[in-house]
């Protein structure tokens, strides 16, 4: 479940970039003909096939500092190696054996691109080296003073890799068409533990260096990196979890159905294939609520809710072991290939594991959503398609809550209409035909009517599968969701419509998801009365529940209920989660002084921000915010 306005994450997918797209080209055997228009790189000449990374971590100087080795296949001849980079310093280029300097250039730069790596390649060379440093900036990697930590001895890093600034950290192919087997050397300071998308350890070294090897092979989005003061708790032989000391029990306890969740899944699409499970619940400045980082889920610690309402999210980081991780969408204009399909397995595993109705209400609070994206966006805006139909000359780019929710809505629409044990059958055999392998809308599209359609034209005309994935809006035949727990909420809510106190509705059952379906639906007026009312009985102010706190926030900021202004300051200070500050930044800045005081809170919080979440947050409080240098 998401609560995001339209404008909150979408995913800009500018088709049109123009200057690193190309005329078509003609594959060899062991490339997708795939044009990535985010990725300077040609992996159609040039296949990258291993990474062995060798990095310091500099906490002094905001650096990782040292060299990257790219083994690759060449089997066209190519003359030249194109990667992708941004705000990389390069300090030299050499064959992978060190022995020759090669030539190189970087080109020019292209916002939020960068700067593609041009490296000329002598004939049968089949890897090179790359000596670089990050940037203190760089957009990948949040660097934690040893006082941003709850610890408050020891810094603290992290990486968002997804979707394209991996570059940033790495030279890479960053594309999701290309995938790597990876290994790395990690030099941190002695004392803190290093963690990667990778097999991990689990205790601190001694001198401080760690290997990482990474057997199967990934996209480079999903390259990732953590240090800190970490410590790591087992919940059976395969999984466990990772957070700073002050969280670790709370975390463990929270997440400790994770097995079960594994379990389940395997049961609906075939075996785990990544080895262990674990989890890295990071600092609360992470931007978004989970990271699919394959064998190392990276994690809000806003779902440490003390009450365990909030491990969808873990079945939905999990899920995308098999729709994402293993299944890839090619380019970043599929990514419903990967949210969609994520957000229906995550379904499935919280049906398999916590029954119908609890699945039920988040189908609910995701068709919510789904509604919400479309009024938003207009009905017929094309960025709620799920892609775009061949040979469209418009680069819509497709909102987040569009990607997940009608992804998710479109599956449950075909399994519901093909039945349940057939479209089953034909996930599991997609996950298990294209594993390791990038997808594309058209191949799905391909797959699914020979196996279920097949000339079948009464049948063909009720999926609609053109209509869904590239027609706008929500369809009139969106599957119908019965949610008994949500009708509870609704009922509740019409009795305070009709003039019930608030501490005579029925809500001591309620979970965080009931809660927020209250509060999203508040009947009018939703002013600073009713609000003191209800704070009163049941003390939303102080909530520990972030979930809840943010939209309570938000319905604060915009009735000017100012005994919560103090909680609004300390939230947007201490939260980092785009989905949570976003919407209140934006409610705030629909006042003149509301946009002041904003931008006044900002400038304090920005520090302890990472960089995704700096940049959108400027973007929604428009000009007049500094930026650094
Ligand atoms: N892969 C996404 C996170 C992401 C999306 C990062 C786009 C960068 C760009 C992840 O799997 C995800 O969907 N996270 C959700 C949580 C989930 C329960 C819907 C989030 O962060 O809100
Ligand atoms: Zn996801």
């Amino acid at each position: 479940m998401r609560i995001r306005t339209v404008s909150a994450l979408v995913i800009a997918i500018a088709l049109a970039t123009g200057g690193c797209s190309s005329a078509p080209r003609v594959a060899p055997s062991h490339a997708p003909a795939i044009v990535d228009p985010l990725s300077f790189s040609r992996p159609a000449d040039v296949l990258v096939r291993h990474l062995a990374l060798d990095l310091t971590a500099d906490f002094q100087t905001r650096r990782l500092v040292g060299s990257a080795i790219l083994t690759f296949d060449n089997s066209r001849g190519a003359k030249t190696l194109v990667l992708d980079t941004r705000d990389l310093e390069i300090r030299g280029v050499h064959s992978g054996d060190g022995a020759a300097a090669l030539v190189w250039k970087l080109g020019d730069e292209k916002e939020r691109l960068g700067r593609a790596l041009e490296i000329d390649l002598p004939s049968k060379a089949t890897s090179v080296r790359i000596d670089y440093a990050t940037s203190p900036g760089a957009a990948a990697i949040q660097w934690f003073a040893p006082e941003q930590t709850s610890g408050g001895k020891y810094p603290f890093l992290f990486t968002q890799s997804q979707a394209i600034l991996a570059r940033t950290w790495v030279p890479c192919q960053d594309t999701p068409s290309v995938r790597m087997t990876y290994e790395a050397t990690i030099r941190v300071p002695r004392g803190l533990l290093a963690l990667m998308s990778a097999e991990n350890p689990q205790r601190v070294s001694d001198d401080g260096v760690y290997h990482f090897r990474m057997p199967q092979p990934v996209p480079s989005y999903l390259l990732a990196l953590a240090i800190g003061d970490l410590e790591f708790r087992a919940f059976d032989g395969r999984s466990g979890v990772y957070a700073e000391r002050s969280m670790i029990e709370r975390a463990a306890w929270e997440l400790d159905n994770t097995p079960a969740l594994i379990e389940a899944a395997e049961r609906l699409y075939g075996p785990y294939r990544w080895g262990r499970y674990d989890i890295l619940v990071l600092p609360p400045s992470f931007p978004w609520g989970g990271m699919e980082n394959p064998r190392l889920t990276f994690a809000t610690p806003t779902i440490i809710a003390g009450d365990r309402s909030l491990v969808s999210l873990v079945a939905h980081e999990l899920a995308h072991s098999w729709s994402g991780n293993l299944v890839t969408n090619a380019t970043w204009a599929d990514v419903w290939l990967n949210e969609g399909f994520t957000t229906y397995f995550e379904m499935r595993i919280m049906e398999a594991v916590y029954g119908r109705e609890y699945s039920e209400m988040l189908a609910a609070l995701s068709l919510q959503d789904l509604r919400e994206a479309v009024a938003t966006a207009g009905a017929d805006n094309p960025r709620t398609q799920l892609a775009i139909a061949p040979g469209a000359t418009v680069a819509p780019g497709t909102t987040t809550d569009v990607a997940y929710d009608k992804g998710y809505f479109f599956l449950r629409h075909c399994e519901e209409i093909v039945g349940r044990a057939r479209f089953d059958a034909f996930l599991h055999r997609y996950f298990e035909t294209h594993a390791f392998e990038s997808v594309t809308t058209a191949m799905f599209i391909g797959e699914f009517e020979h196996e279920f359609v097949r000339g079948d034209q009464a049948l063909d005309a009720k999926l609609g599968v053109a209509r869904w994935i590239y027609g706008p809006g929500a369809p009139d035949d969106v599957p119908v969701v019965h949610s008994k727990r949500l009708d509870a909420v609704d009922a509740e809510i019409a009795r305070l419509a009709s003039g019930a106190a608030p501490e005579a509705l029925a809500t001591t059952s309620w979970s965080t998801h009931e809660w927020v379906r209250f509060l999203r639906n508040l009947p009018p007026p939703v002013d600073a009365a009713r609000l003191a009312g209800l704070d009163r009985a049941f003390h939303f102010t102080s909530s520990g529940n972030a979930e809840i706190l943010a939209v309570w926030l938000r319905l604060a900021v915009a009735a000017s209920y100012e005994p919560a202004m103090p909680a609004v300051d300390s939230f947007l200070t201490t939260v980092g989660r785009v989905k949570y500050i976003q919407p209140i930044y934006t409610e705030l800045a629909k006042t003149p002084a509301g946009l002041e005081h904003a931008r006044g809170i900002f400038e304090k919080a920005r520090a302890g921000y990472h960089p995704v979440t700096v940049t959108i947050i400027q973007r929604a409080l428009g000009a007049g915010v500094k930026t650094p240098q």
